[in-house]
């Protein structure tokens, strides 16, 4: 049969964390029990004040078509909140709204790429920046921040990559999957390079802004270098910050004709995003913050318990992550043992080892373009968390016994 699929689209990998879920799913209804760590998402809900300017929106009739670039009432609360956080003021023109962070980038990169252009981005990386370059029709070129250097891109990586043809850099502090955190030096050394290369643009994707942990702020490179402000694309959103990965609002702040044409694509694919939706947003950014500097201790917990419990599991080694809620955990030590399945060979084999011996559900470095590691997300409680590491320590000493 004749595909109607284009040749742009069969090069999409379709979500690893979705992909993993629907396993998880497909094990719990067989009766396993499974500690699922492959979630992106926080696990607690939407805090109250927020869901009810939510529901407020709705009985008071907030609920038709906003401006593509979303209503005025938001943008200015993400102006004020931008001003704070990163010391940028910018004007109504330059912000945009979608329907979350990931629409905002895709947005960015349909608007701006030419068929071929490059975007750097660093391994590893979030999933979706590869496949989201190549829907926009740009060619991902791909360099390594290595775990000797905190999974970070260093200044001469950085520099040897640009070519006449990159069109942008993704960054992404704090990142996920490492939980790496820029300090304001290690950006300075980056924003040195991106003045000396005036066609190069900054995607700086802040999402997990808030969630730092080593007592070092984030920073962002509009911070570093004022001067970098009128070629950077500063991507943030709710779901993280105020656990409303599904009400799905996000935004851009930038130029405002990359923001205006921004606003176009998605005018043109989903007019805007929920009234509703943003209607409760602009209560998050507007209300009590303390909503947020609870879950970023709780967070802080979870996370030191994972990483102490990891580390004593023969073969596993993990750093401490400064930031987001994710540790890139190196699995070396597994690579070549044999499992009842055959060697593991791979970190996709170490990560099939962990969910049938273990039923403990992580995803391979591999998704994240870089091997050996498997992602745990600590963003679940800490009975799932002793529950899983209980269970993963018994399979992994068995393993190496073996
Ligand atoms: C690094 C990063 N950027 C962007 C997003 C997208 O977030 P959303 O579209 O929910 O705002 C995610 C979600 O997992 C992420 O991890």
């Amino acid at each position: 049969m004749n595909s109607i699929v284009n040749a742009r689209l069969k090069q999409i990998k379709p979500s690893p964390s979705m992909a993993a879920k629907i396993v998880v799913d497909e094990l719990r209804r067989q009766g396993r029990e499974i500690a699922d760590y492959t979630l992106g998402e926080p696990d607690m809900p939407t805090p109250a004040h927020i869901a009810r300017a939510g529901q407020e929106a709705i009985a008071g009739g907030d609920i038709r078509y906003t401006s593509p670039n979303g209503t005025v009432g938001l943008r200015k609360a993400i102006a004020n909140s931008l001003e704070q956080t990163i010391g940028v003021r910018y004007g109504m023109d330059q912000i945009t709204v979608g329907a979350g962070a990931k629409q905002i980038i895709a947005a960015a990169l349909t608007a701006s790429l030419e068929p071929g252009d490059e975007v750097i981005v660093c391994a590893p990386y979030w999933v979706s920046y590869p496949d989201m370059v190549l829907l926009g029709e740009g060619k991902p070129v791909v360099v390594t921040g290595p775990e000797s250097q905190g999974f970070k891109l260093d200044a001469a990586t950085l520099e040897a990559a640009i070519t006449p043809r990159t069109r942008w850099l993704i960054l992404n502090s704090p990142s996920n999957p490492s939980g790496a955190v820029y300090s304001a030096t290690e950006l300075r050394a980056l924003t040195d390079v991106l003045l000396r290369h005036p066609h190069v643009w900054i995607l700086s994707d802040e999402i997990y802004a808030p969630f730092t942990y080593s007592g070092q702020a984030h920073a962002s490179p509009v911070q570093v270098e004022p001067k970098l402000v009128e070629r950077t694309l500063v991507v943030n959103g709710m779901s993280k910050s105020y656990a409303m990965t599904g009400w799905r609002v996000g935004y851009g702040a930038g130029p405002a004709d990359l923001i205006k044409a921004m606003s176009t694509v998605m005018s043109q694919s989903t007019s805007c995003p929920s009234a509703i939706s943003q209607a409760a947003a602009q209560a998050a950014l507007e209300g009590d913050q303390s909503s947020v500097t609870e879950m970023v201790e709780i967070f802080k917990k979870r996370r030191d318990l994972i990483v102490s419990r990891l580390n004593a599991i023969p073969g596993i080694s993990c750093a401490m992550p400064d930031g987001a809620f994710y540790v890139y955990a190196n699995v070396q030590g597994l690579i070549g043992k044999k499992g009842p399945d055959g060697e593991l060979k791979t970190d996709l084999d170490v990560s099939l080892f962990f969910l049938r011996e273990a039923g403990v559900a992580v995803i391979d470095g591999g998704s994240y373009g870089l091997s050996p590691y498997v992602r745990f997300s600590f963003a679940t409680s800490t009975e799932v968390i002793e529950q899983g590491m209980d269970r993963l320590t018994v399979a992994v000493s068995a393993l190496m016994a073996g």
